[in-house]
C-alpha cells in the first residue's frame, strides 16, 4: 500500500492484480537500463513509475528499450479499456428501432424460427428468397387475423401488437360502447314517453275502454274529473276571481321581493276608457255613495304596511256551498306561484293543533316537489271553528316585530321564543259570514262575498260534460237543473252523474223536475232565511213552448209553502228564527187596516212559544216538527216583493 492509499485509507490489490505485468516490467528494466537508474527507479514507487510513463508530457527516453516499454505498458493499461469499448463499438451503427407507425415485423423476427415460435407466428413457414414487401403484407394480415383469436398473441401477448394499432382498437371499442349505450337510452326514453302518453290517452278515452276499467272509472266523481285546473276554467264570478288574485298579488313584494307596479285606480282607468266591468250609474257625481266594486278596488289600491304587507293580511271568502270557493282559492294560489297548504278548521278543533298548523304552514318552506314555492295557507270552513281558534288566528295576524332599541332587545330576551311576523298570505273560506265567532276576523279581513254562478256559464259547462259522456241534454233541461240547485256546481254535476249512472241517455226539463235530486239540506244562514220569509220572489217569465217549471220559492202557493218549510227545517235554529220574525214583522208593509195579519202573527208566536215550552219541559222532542210552520205562516202573512 502506498502513501496515497494510506492517506485516504484506500485498500486496493493493485500489486496482486498486476503482479505478472510488474514482473515483466522489472525484467525489461533490468535488461535495458543502467543499474543506477534502475536502482533509483526500483527504490521508487512502482506506481509512480507507471504514472510517469503514462504522463502526457513528451518523454525523452534514454534508451530505445523505453519505447518498447511504453508500448507494452500502454497495451497493458488500455487492454481493459479497449475491451470495454469493443462491445458497443461493434453496434455503433445499430440504432434501436423506434415503434413503427404501421406494423412491420423485423426481419430478425421473421427469419428466426425461435422468435416466431415465441410470438405465436410459428405457423408461417419462412422460405428464403421471398420478396420482402409481399412477405410483410402477408405477415401483417396474419397478425391482424391472429388478434381476433384469443390467446393468439402467444408469450409476447400485447407486445406483439404495435401501440398504434392498440390505440385504434381501443378507440373503436369505446366508440362502439357509446353508440350502444346511446341507443339503449333512446329506446328507454321512447318507451317511457309512450307509456305516459298511453296513460294520458287512456285517461282521456275512458268511455271507450273495456268494461272492467269502465267500472272502476265510473266510481270516480265527475266533480273531481272536471274540476278546473287553470284560472280560465273557473266558473265563479269574474270580479271575485280578479279581486282575490289582486289581493294575493299584493303579497308579491314581501314574498317574492317583486316591486309593486303602481297602477291607476279603478275610477281613473274607467275614465281612461278601459272599462273592465260595467260602470255603475252616476259616476259623475263625486259625492255619491261608492259602489261595492269601487270600495273593493280602493281597498286593493291601498298602500302596503311598514313590512310591505297588504293592509288586510287575510282574505275571507263567503258564500253558499258548491259555488267553487275552495276551488277558486286553490287555483288562484297556484296561479300566483304559491304552494297550497289547506287546513280544515272544522277538523282541527283543538287550539294547540290549530296554532301549530298555522305556524308550520306560514313559516316552513315546501320541501316536497321540485319547485320550492312559498306557502299560501287556506283555512276552509272557518265558520265551524271554535272562538279560541279564531283568536289564535287573530294573534298571528297581529304579530309585530319587537320594538327597536334596548327596550326591544330586553323584551325579546324576556320572551322565551320570539314569534315571527306573518309573511305569507292566508285565505279563509266560510259559508256563513255572520257566525258570531267570526266577528273579530271580519273586521280585519278582506271580505269577498261569493255571488251566484252565472246560469248561462254553468249550463254551458254542464253541456260539455254531458256531451263527453254521451248524455243528450237540451239547454232547457240544464237551465232547469241550475235553477233547482241554486247554481250549485257540485250539485248540478253530481245530478248529471247520478242520472247517467241510472242509464239515462236523454235528459229533458220534465225529468229534472220529477226527480228529487239537487235539493239539499242546506243551511244558508239566518239572514237568508228571514229574507226568504219576508220577501216574495220576482215572477219569472215562462218560456214559450217549454214546460219550464218555476224556481223554488216562486210561483204557486204550494211551492212557496214547501220552500219556506224546507229552509226553516234545515236551519234548525227555531228560537233565533222566531226572535227575528218578532223583531221585524211590524215593520212590514201590509194592506190590512184591521191589523188582522198582526193578530194572526201574534197567535202564531204564542203557539210557537207554548210549543217550545212543552217540548223543553216534557222532553217531548217529537213536537219539534211543528216549529218550522211559524216561518211558513209569517211568509203568507207578510211576504212582499220589496
Ligand atoms: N269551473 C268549474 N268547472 C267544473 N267543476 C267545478 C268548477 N268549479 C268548481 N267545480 C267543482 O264543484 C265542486 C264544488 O266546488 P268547491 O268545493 O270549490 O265549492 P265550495 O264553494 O268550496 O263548496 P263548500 O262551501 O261546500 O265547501 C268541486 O268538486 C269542483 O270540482
Ligand atoms: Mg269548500
Amino acid at each position: 500500500m502506498d502513501e496515497y492509499d494510506e492517506m485516504f485509507e484506500v485498500e486496493d490489490h493493485y500489486e496482486e492484480q498486476f503482479a505478472d505485468e510488474l514482473e515483466v516490467l522489472a525484467e525489461l528494466e533490468k535488461k535495458t537500463c543502467k543499474p543506477a537508474k534502475r536502482q533509483k527507479q526500483s527504490t521508487g514507487d512502482d506506481i509512480s513509475d507507471i504514472e510517469h510513463l503514462l504522463d502526457d508530457k513528451p518523454i525523452t527516453l534514454k534508451c530505445t528499450g523505453q519505447k518498447k516499454e511504453m508500448g507494452v505498458v500502454k497495451r497493458l493499461f488500455n487492454a481493459a479499456e479497449s475491451q470495454e469499448r469493443k462491445v458497443p463499438s461493434q453496434h455503433d451503427d445499430i440504432t434501436p428501432p423506434s415503434s413503427p407507425e404501421h406494423y412491420e415485423p423485423s426481419d430478425a423476427v421473421r427469419s428466426t424460427p425461435v422468435v416466431l415460435d415465441i410470438s405465436g407466428f410459428a405457423e408461417i413457414p419462412e422460405t428464403p428468397g421471398r420478396h420482402p414487401i409481399t412477405d410483410r403484407k402477408r405477415t401483417d394480415t396474419k397478425i391482424t387475423e391472429s388478434r381476433l383469436i384469443p390467446n393468439s398473441y402467444g408469450a409476447l401477448g400485447l407486445l406483439a401488437v404495435p401501440i398504434g394499432v392498440l390505440r385504434t382498437q381501443e378507440a373503436e371499442r369505446r366508440h362502439q360502447q357509446v353508440v350502444e349505450e346511446s341507443q339503449r337510452l333512446t329506446e328507454l326514453l321512447g318507451s317511457s314517453v309512450n307509456g305516459v302518453s298511453a296513460e294520458f290517452e287512456n285517461a282521456e278515452d275512458e268511455e271507450n275502454a273495456d268494461p272492467e276499467d269502465a267500472e272502476g272509472r265510473a266510481s270516480r266523481l265527475w266533480v273531481d274529473r272536471f274540476s278546473p285546473r287553470h284560472y280560465t276554467e273557473l266558473l265563479s264570478d269574474d270580479f271575485t276571481n280578479r279581486c282575490l288574485l289582486k289581493w294575493l298579488k299584493l303579497w308579491d313584494t314581501v314574498v317574492f321581493g317583486r316591486e309593486r307596479k303602481s297602477r291607476p285606480a279603478f275610477s281613473d282607468r274607467q275614465t281612461g276608457g278601459q272599462k273592465s266591468f260595467k260602470p255603475s250609474q252616476g259616476n259623475q257625481n263625486p259625492n255619491r255613495f261608492k259602489s261595492k266594486i269601487e270600495m273593493t278596488e280602493e281597498l286593493l289600491a291601498a298602500e302596503l304596511d311598514q313590512y310591505k304587507r297588504p293592509k288586510f293580511k287575510v282574505a275571507l271568502l263567503s258564500g253558499p256551498p258548491g259555488l267553487g270557493k275552495t276551488t277558486l282559492a286553490h287555483v288562484i294560489a297556484k296561479h300566483a306561484g304559491y304552494n297550497v297548504v289547506e287546513i280544515n278548521a272544522s277538523d282541527d278543533r283543538s287550539a294547540e293543533v290549530f296554532q301549530k298548523r298555522i305556524d308550520t304552514a306560514t313559516q316552513m318552506k315546501s320541501v316536497l316537489g321540485a319547485s320550492e314555492r312559498p306557502n299560501c295557507l287556506i283555512i276552509d270552513e272557518i265558520d265551524g271553528a271554535p272562538a279560541a281558534a279564531i283568536n289564535i288566528l287573530l294573534a298571528v295576524l297581529n304579530r309585530k316585530d319587537g320594538p327597536a332599541g334596548e327596550a326591544g332587545a330586553e323584551a325579546a330576551k324576556k320572551k322565551k321564543k320570539k314569534e315571527p311576523l306573518l309573511l305569507r298570505p292566508i285565505i279563509c273560506i266560510c259559508n256563513d259570514l255572520y257566525v258570531p265567532a267570526l266577528r273579530p276576523l271580519r273586521q280585519q279581513a278582506f271580505l269577498l262575498a261569493f255571488p251566484q254562478t252565472q246560469p248561462s256559464r254553468l249550463t254551458q259547462r254542464l253541456a260539455e260534460i254531458s256531451v263527453q259522456h254521451g248524455l243528450k241534454a237540451d239547454s232547457a233541461a240544464l237551465m232547469s237543473l241550475c235553477e233547482k240547485t241554486d247554481n250549485d256546481i257540485r250539485s248540478c254535476i253530481n245530478t248529471l252523474q247520478f242520472l247517467h249512472g241510472r242509464g239515462l241517455k236523454q235528459l229533458d226539463a220534465r225529468t229534472i223536475q220529477s226527480v228529487s235530486v239537487g235539493q239539499k239540506d242546506q243551511n244558508k244562514g239566518l239572514f237568508h232565511l228571514w229574507q226568504e220569509i219576508f220577501q216574495l220572489p220576482r215572477p219569472k217569465r215562462k218560456r214559450v213552448g217549454e214546460g219550464f217549471e218555476e224556481a223554488p220559492g216562486s210561483g204557486s202557493g204550494a211551492q212557496r209553502f214547501q220552500n219556506v218549510l224546507h229552509l226553516a227545517s234545515s236551519s234548525g235554529e227555531y228560537e233565533k228564527v222566531s226572535q227575528g220574525l218578532y223583531d221585524n214583522y211590524l215593520s212590514m208593509r201590509v194592506r190590512d187596516p184591521n191589523l188582522q195579519s198582526t193578530c194572526e202573527a201574534l197567535d202564531w208566536l204564542t203557539f210557537s212559544d207554548r210549543l217550545n215550552q212543552v217540548i223543553l219541559h216534557g222532553q217531548n222532542f217529537s213536537l219539534m216538527k211543528y216549529l218550522p210552520f211559524l216561518s211558513v205562516a209569517f211568509h203568507f202573512l207578510f211576504a212582499h216583493t220589496n
